[in-house]
């Protein structure tokens, strides 16, 4: 017999050709091979995020975690690389089952470009509109994504998102959410709400197979939500998308980085566009910095609020199993 959970996660789980509807949300420097084969291996869905790699790399890196995993895994491109079309090429010789396209909206042809080779495209909606027009374009799976996130985030909570997006678009296409997301307490109710499935970031940063450095993931065992704060914006001319980062020294240097670009832009030495790319620089840097090198002060610390129930390091599979168990004993009890 299956279980309440299994069918709530059914659409989900044909949609990704897994075992569980859990997405591991794209995470620049983190979600590489090892940490994407071991969420696939164990019934997720993981994801490489491809961030500022070159086509080349991107191919290594599909490469190197296909050796790891028969299970399907896909691709997280972010839309404003000036290589994109490069990159799905790659991600089409391979075959890449699914390909996130995030940052921005999919420019013009790129989601045909990547359903001419059979893959599937999941777009993030950041609003009821947004969602319809993606439907339009013919993306094949939403992802809502509140503001309690890890890294770059929109204004609106994922609950006012669940809520406006879930009633309208959930029969109409496969929709997942993610931000905020720990405990399996809320998976289930994201589900009952009428999501296919729910994407974490956070709550896998710190596994076992990922490859952060020990000082990234103590910091991330001792913060509580309070610490993952948003980004501020000092200058109203120079609109910045927010990231959720534990507070730190890389905190206020984003400040003072964002009043040096502001110079720039009143001297006329940047134009806006390439003002927005030196922001978009440093934080792949910073993330970079604190990720691999351990410099837990000075690099940027990217974590959702749910970082508070993430406590120590367990395997993938282990906390894919929590997840389960407490999804299934929170639909249990409002059964009863
Ligand atoms: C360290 C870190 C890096 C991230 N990098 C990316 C990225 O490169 N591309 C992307 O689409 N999302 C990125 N995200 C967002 C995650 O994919 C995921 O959607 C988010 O973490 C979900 O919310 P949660 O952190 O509350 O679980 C990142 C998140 C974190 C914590």
């Amino acid at each position: 017999m299956t279980d309440r959970l299994t069918s709530l996660m059914a659409r989900g789980t044909r949609f990704l050709g897994t075992e569980t509807a859990i997405i591991c949300g794209a995470m620049s420097w983190v979600s590489e091979r090892h940490l994407v084969s071991a969420v696939s291996n164990a019934g997720g869905f993981g994801l490489i995020a491809c961030g500022a790699m070159t086509p080349e790399l991107l191919d290594t890196e599909i490469a190197a975690t296909k050796a790891l995993t028969s299970k399907p895994f896909g691709v997280n491109l972010i839309t404003m690389h000036p290589q994109l079309f490069d990159l799905i090429d790659v991600c089409n010789r391979h075959d890449v089952s699914h390909v996130v396209l995030a940052g921005g909206l999919p420019p013009r042809g790129s989601i045909e470009a990547i359903k001419a080779n059979g893959a599937k495209v999941i777009c993030f909606a950041p609003a009821l509109a947004l969602a319809k027009k993606l439907h339009r374009s013919g993306v094949d799976a939403l992802v809502i994504e509140g503001m309690e996130a890890g890294g770059h985030i929109g204004p609106v909570a994922t609950s006012v998102l669940a809520q406006e997006i879930l009633p309208v678009m959930a029969n109409e296409l496969p929709v997942f959410v993610a931000g905020g997301i720990g405990h399996g307490e809320a998976i289930a109710a994201y589900l009952e709400m009428g999501a296919a499935g729910v994407q974490l970031g956070t709550r896998f940063a710190c596994a076992v197979e990922s490859i952060a450095h020990p000082s990234f993931k103590k910091a991330f065992f001792r913060a509580s939500a309070r610490d993952a704060v948003a980004s501020v914006q000092v200058d109203p001319r120079l609109p910045v998308i927010p990231v959720r980062a534990l507070k730190n020294a890389g905190t206020e240097a984003f400040t003072a980085k964002q009043r040096e670009v502001a110079q720039l832009l009143d001297d006329g030495k940047v134009d806006m566009g390439e003002a927005q790319l030196q922001i978009e620089h440093y934080w792949a840097g910073a993330l970079r910095r604190a990720v691999i090198d351990g410099d837990v002060e000075g690099g940027s610390l990217m974590a959702g609020q749910s970082v508070g129930m993430v406590t120590g390091e367990e395997p993938v599979a282990e906390i894919i199993a929590q997840l389960m168990d407490e999804a299934r004993v929170a639909l249990a009890r409002r059964a009863a």
